[in-house]
């Protein structure tokens, strides 16, 4: 089953703007709206996940363009008393069609459980957004020959009921290789989306159609071998993202013809 590519770029806390110490993610945005109007049109879908306090006017500059903007979490409730949190209606709202959840950041940082990211992505499916669901292995897990089972039981935990090809991406991210420069060998990658794909098609029918994702330390010089590896269906980038270059050239390192 042909399934169009997707190259995700995750800025984390990044974006600061022209005032402030960090890179000024309006100008990035801006960046990458001059290489999709210049073209050649990539051969997968793009997507930016920019901090939340620069959603909206992201999502302004992007509304004519075929770049779709994504939230990095989201709250499981559509309102309420939750102070410091965003739901995924107000990203909608915000002009996102799609939402992380799961990121290993947040898993580690937030002690997120499976059952909580399964919460989000369900949320994210209610608000109409697609869910890109993380899932990945430490390296202690790895090294243990632990990683399908860890992997496996996640995608069990966070996968809501009725995810479905359109509205959910899984993003297959090994722990260790984010931030980090070190990447799994093009066979483990194979190996492990192989195993997902196979998890997948287990699911509710339609769910083998879904995209699954590598992440972790894609970069312009490796992307064309990861995007060219079986059962992977595009890329969540991190600091790779935060450069409007390298992330063209990773979008446009998908193959052609699918
Ligand atoms: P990285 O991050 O590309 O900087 O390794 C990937 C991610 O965290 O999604």
């Amino acid at each position: 089953m042909p399934r169009r590519p997707l190259i995700a770029g995750n800025w984390k806390m990044n974006g600061l703007g022209p005032g402030g110490a960090g890179l000024d993610g309006l100008a990035l945005a801006e960046a990458l709206v001059a290489l999709v109007e210049r073209g050649p049109a990539p051969a997968c879908d793009l997507v930016i996940a920019p901090p939340a306090t620069l959603i909206m006017r992201v999502a302004a500059r992007l509304s004519e363009t075929a770049i779709a903007v994504c939230g990095q979490d989201c709250h499981a409730e559509a309102s309420g008393a939750h102070t410091g949190e965003v739901s995924a209606e107000m990203l909608k709202e915000a002009g996102c069609r799609y939402v992380i959840v799961g990121h290993s950041e947040r898993r580690a940082d937030h002690g997120e459980s499976d059952a909580a990211v399964r919460a989000k992505a369900a949320a994210a499916h209610r608000a109409g957004l697609v869910a890109i669901v993380c899932v990945g292995e430490s390296e202690a897990e790895r090294l243990a020959g632990q990683a399908e089972e860890v992997v496996g039981r996640q995608l069990v935990g966070s996968l809501p009921e009725g995810a479905a090809a359109a509205s959910t991406v899984v993003a297959y991210e090994p722990v260790w290789a984010i931030g980090s420069g070190r990447v799994p060998s093009a066979g483990d990658i194979a190996a492990m989306h192989g195993f997902i794909r196979r998890h997948l098609a287990g699911r509710a029918a339609g769910a083998d159609a879904m995209r699954i994702l590598y992440g972790g330390s894609v970069k312009a010089q490796n992307a064309r071998t990861i995007l060219a590896t079986a059962d992977v269906d595009g890329a969540l980038v991190g600091g790779a993202s935060l450069k409007a270059g390298e992330f063209w050239a990773i979008a446009q390192s998908c193959p052609r013809g699918i």
